[in-house]
């Protein structure tokens, strides 16, 4: 029989709907975060049992090894199943062996290094093929992230995945200056990045606030400016082992020439005016700044730098370059004396003459510098990667004037916004008009976790579940972008994160106890589920001056930076507008009537735990916005029109709710003011 249509014709029409099919299916089916770049799903699976055993094929890094013995364990533990064998070593070919991971050859910690792998579940085997081992690493996650369950029992389904990263650079950068974090949080950080696919840890080591790092060679740095809480030379080492361990590089940043009041505590010498200074306890721009202008400056970064990179083996040194604000330098007689020998004409050619001294200090280590935008200058080598974090604008202008770069502006999640915002956020809008080779410079991104506003006990919910979204920003195809989607995922996401022993979930409660002195949470719990941090920077414009010392133990604190509580009230009013459906109804009712007769409950709790006392007027706004919304529904659902009484105490109700108490404010007043806009009642 001939053919109607050539065979490669049909097989491309085959190819096309099945890609489409197959991305869709997988993103609803198996909830993987990030998303891999290729799907196809089987019909059969992979039945798990004690005897699961793993071996490694190819020349291989050790680390392969110990990550499957770690995968194992994660394995068992999810499973309860005992599994037989207990590490996975070199050479050995378990007679039992049924995850085969075949690698090529080591992977070396380097940018754009071949992380791609591919994965295939089989009834009988699991292959997980990479290039590198960084790539195998990746292809477990992936596998882990498939686990499932059900009557029969535990299984991998049938699947093959072929997977590599958009960006070479994905990072999470951690402020341990504002704050200290010890390093068993760092650790599970770490562990955290490795499960959603990134890269690059970037340790934020020094500003105004404290150094936290030993140094030998400049003893009073950490004597002098660390308050006694810095990390040690050993464990650094050991915290960069451990991160390269899971494929992570570590990027240190020693912020100068301005953020250094710790830096001059110690050394004032190097100040462009005199001392003394005192480590910072407040937050903001300060003016303590390095005299530039001065050789011995040179001569302390030649010898600190060579000492820190030492510890830091990476091809990239961070130097932060960030908020000068140069008042120092405007108020030295022989800083502006030397700008006017060297006809340097402003602060921010003053700072490019700096930057360019520190640039020949770091080349001379093997080391490229990396900076906040404010490095951008014309006259720097093309050598340096600029870390845009005052608009993508200097990203795109660093690519066309041929610097790498990588994006950090929309990923601040210290600012609280919500997990959409930052995922649909890209290093490479359409809008940024660069060529294909300018896009290259672009390597991708970091989020930032500045240490102003968190403490040990909140910093991980302000980082996780939501940098997991940046991380599938960076990794998966540009084409990924359904929030619905996303959301459902990222919950998923969230819970398995917690296998790591991340606190992002746990300390809520924990935080709610001491808020109630012990006594019941529910109450406290029913409001704080529905209220976040204001956003961005406005935590500190609210009648409070937050300083390093000041407590972070309140609702503000408590409360996730994104209230899924009322983002599910939120989708509820939606669909209950849009479809009028009963059961949607009942459920809004249910969620109002709650909150709604919360208050009489949180005053008992407020008597014992004055601490929670600041809440009182938002416990009284919820009481009138809850009222609002449910006489909304009964007017909607009988057909009726409301009063003008009605409707003005119903825009009062809403206005009051609207304003912020303690910090904090609701996350559900737009869908409220939404039910009375959708009926025209009002503008
Ligand atoms: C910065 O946020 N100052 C880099």
């Amino acid at each position: 029989m001939t053919p109607k249509y050539p065979a490669t014709i049909i097989l491309l029409v085959l190819l096309i709907l099945t890609s489409a099919f197959t991305v869709q299916a997988q993103e609803n089916k198996f909830n993987l975060m990030p998303v891999p770049s290729e799907i196809k799903i089987g019909k059969g699976h992979f039945l798990l049992d004690s005897t699961f055993a793993a071996c490694v094929t190819g020349t291989a890094d050790p680390r392969i090894h110990n990550a499957a013995s770690r995968f194992l364990r994660r394995l068992a533990n999810r499973t309860g199943l005992f599994i037989q064998q207990d590490f996975v070593i070199p050479r050995e070919k378990n007679k039992h062996s049924v995850l085969f991971i075949q690698v090529e050859r080591p992977g070396r910690l380097i940018v754009g290094e071949d992380e791609s792998y591919t994965l295939k579940i089989e009834d009988d085997e699991i292959i997980v093929s990479a290039v590198t081992d960084l790539g195998a690493m990746h292809g477990l996650e992936t596998l882990l992230q498939l686990l499932k369950g059900d009557s029969e029992g535990y299984f991998f389904p049938e699947v093959e995945i072929k997977d590599a990263p958009r960006f070479p650079w994905r990072g999470l950068m951690i402020d341990v200056s504002r704050h200290f974090f010890p390093l068993d949080l760092i650790r599970r950080n770490l562990d955290a990045m490795a499960a959603v696919k990134m890269n690059v840890f970037h340790w934020h080591l020094s500003d105004d606030q404290g150094i936290r790092v030993e140094s030998k060679v400049y003893p009073k740095l950490h004597e002098l400016g660390s308050d006694g809480i810095y990390y040690t030379q050993e464990e650094i080492k050991a915290l960069v082992k451990y991160a390269a361990d899971r494929g992570i590089r570590v990027i240190p940043e020693f912020d100068v020439p301005g953020h250094s009041s710790a830096f001059l505590t110690a050394y004032p010498e190097f100040a462009s005016a005199p001392g003394p200074y005192k480590i910072e306890r407040r937050w903001g721009i300060f003016d303590p700044t390095f005299d530039p202008t001065i050789e011995k400056t040179y001569e302390f970064f030649d010898r600190f730098f060579g000492e820190m990179t030492s510890l830091f083996p990476d091809e990239y040194f961070h130097i932060g370059g960030d908020e000068n604000n140069g008042r120092q330098w405007d108020n030295n007689k022989n800083i502006q004396k030397f700008m006017k020998d060297n006809n340097i004409k402003d602060n921010h050619e003053l700072q490019a003459y700096f930057n360019k001294r520190l640039v020949d200090i770091l080349n001379k280590y093997n080391k490229k510098m990396v900076g906040w935008d404010e490095i951008l200058n014309p006259d720097m080598p093309k050598n340096i990667l600029i870390q845009s974090w005052r608009g993508i604008k200097s990203l795109a202008e660093s690519a066309r004037h041929g610097y790498q770069g990588i994006l950090s502006n929309g990923y601040y999640i210290d600012l609280v916004q919500p997990a959409s915002f930052h995922y649909l956020n890209d290093p490479i809008p359409d809008s940024l008009n660069l060529s294909a080779e300018e896009k290259k410079f672009i390597l991708g991104g970091e989020a930032t976790s500045w240490a102003e506003l968190v403490t040990l006990e909140t910093v991980e919910s302000r980082i996780w579940p939501r940098t997991a979204v940046i991380a599938e920003r960076l990794w998966s195809p540009a084409y990924v972008r359904d929030v619905d989607d996303m959301y459902k995922r990222l919950e998923r996401m969230s819970f398995l994160l917690e296998e790591h022993g991340l606190l992002h979930q746990k300390n809520y409660e924990m935080m709610l106890r001491r808020l109630t002195d012990n006594h019941d949470i529910k109450a406290l719990k029913t409001i704080a589920d529905i209220l976040e941090p204001v956003k961005i920077y406005n935590r500190h414009f609210q009648g409070k001056v937050h300083v390093q010392h000041s407590p972070y133990t309140r609702t503000v604190d408590a409360a996730r930076p994104e209230s899924m509580t009322a983002r599910e009230f939120n989708l509820l009013v939606d669909k209950y507008i849009q479809t009028k459906d009963a059961p949607v109804l009942d459920i809004l009712r249910g969620m109002l009537i709650k909150w709604e007769s919360n208050h009489a409950e949180l005053v008992k709790l407020m008597e014992v735990s004055p601490i929670i006392k600041e809440l009182e007027p938002h416990s009284l706004n919820l009481v009138k916005l809850s009222r609002t919304a449910l006489d909304a529904l009964d007017l909607m659902t009988s057909n009726r029109l409301p009063s003008n009484e009605w409707l003005e105490q119903s825009k009062l109700a809403i206005e009051n709710a609207k304003k912020p108490h303690g910090q904090t404010e609701f996350a559900i007043t737009g869908a409220v003011e939404k039910l009375l806009k959708h009926n025209g009642w009002i503008k």
